[in-house]
């Protein structure tokens, strides 16, 4: 079954608690929350004095997507501020492999996000110590950005890898994924689709949610 991890970047934050609650009982299973420094995206966001009162309420697990220069600086802090994903970009990392090992060692998960133009192939050679790999469908640094529908073929490549290596590594698409892409994402072979306006915009982002997550992964 796939995941469903709506990004925090589109909620409300006037009233945030009752987004966090939102979430907290709907069907999704993960909080996406993107953290942006204003220089690895032209955009800053939020970083560990917010994820830390998210995690004060929220009863699922926090996906963190740090779209920051040098993000070996904090990744202990982001881990206390209650991560349980911690996800680098690889166009910020030059000594890649020692970051995921830093993140492991804080006991989160590992993860990788890559850009629209960064292929897959880059990470060919350490799929086994990625926990999880998000591709990016949008340039990062805003929400509500038109999909680039040039990510399907990269999941299908991605997914290969990954079988071929015999490794467990989740495949997360992030940007633009609504209910109109999501059934063709996970027929590609996505895991874990992140939703930002389409659920926070929408009427009724818990239904939402719910078709999100009711999508079956028909592979004929
Ligand atoms: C973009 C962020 C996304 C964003 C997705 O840089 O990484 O997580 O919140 O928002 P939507 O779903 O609106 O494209
Ligand atoms: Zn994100």
């Amino acid at each position: 079954m796939h995941l469903i991890a709506p990004s925090v970047l589109a909620a409300d934050f006037t009233r945030l608690a009752d987004d966090i609650a939102m979430v907290n009982r709907s069907e999704a299973d993960w909080f996406h929350l993107d953290v942006m420094d204003g220089r690895f995206v032209p955009n800053i966001t939020f970083g560990m004095f917010i994820i830390e009162a998210i995690a004060k309420m929220a009863i699922k697990p926090l996906d963190v997507h740090l779209m920051i220069v040098e993000p070996e600086k904090y990744v202990e802090q982001f881990k206390s501020a209650g991560a349980d994903v911690i996800t680098v970009h690889y166009e910020a990392c030059p000594h890649l492999h020692r970051t995921l090992q830093q993140i492991k060692a804080t006991g989160a998960k590992a993860g990788v996000a890559l850009n629209p133009h960064t292929p897959v192939s880059v990470l060919e050679d350490l799929i086994e110590d990625i926990d999880l790999v998000c591709l990016m469908s949008v340039n990062p640094g805003f929400g509500g950005q038109r999909f680039i529908y040039q990510t399907i073929p990269k999941i299908r490549k991605l997914r290969e890898m990954i079988v071929t290596a015999n490794a467990s590594t989740l495949i997360e698409i992030d940007g633009g994924v609504g209910l109109q892409n999501a059934e063709s994402l996970l027929q590609a072979g996505a895991n874990v689709l992140v939703a930002g306006s389409s659920v926070f915009s929408a009427k009724d982002p818990e239904a939402t949610i719910k078709a999100l997550k009711a999508f079956e992964k028909n592979t004929l």
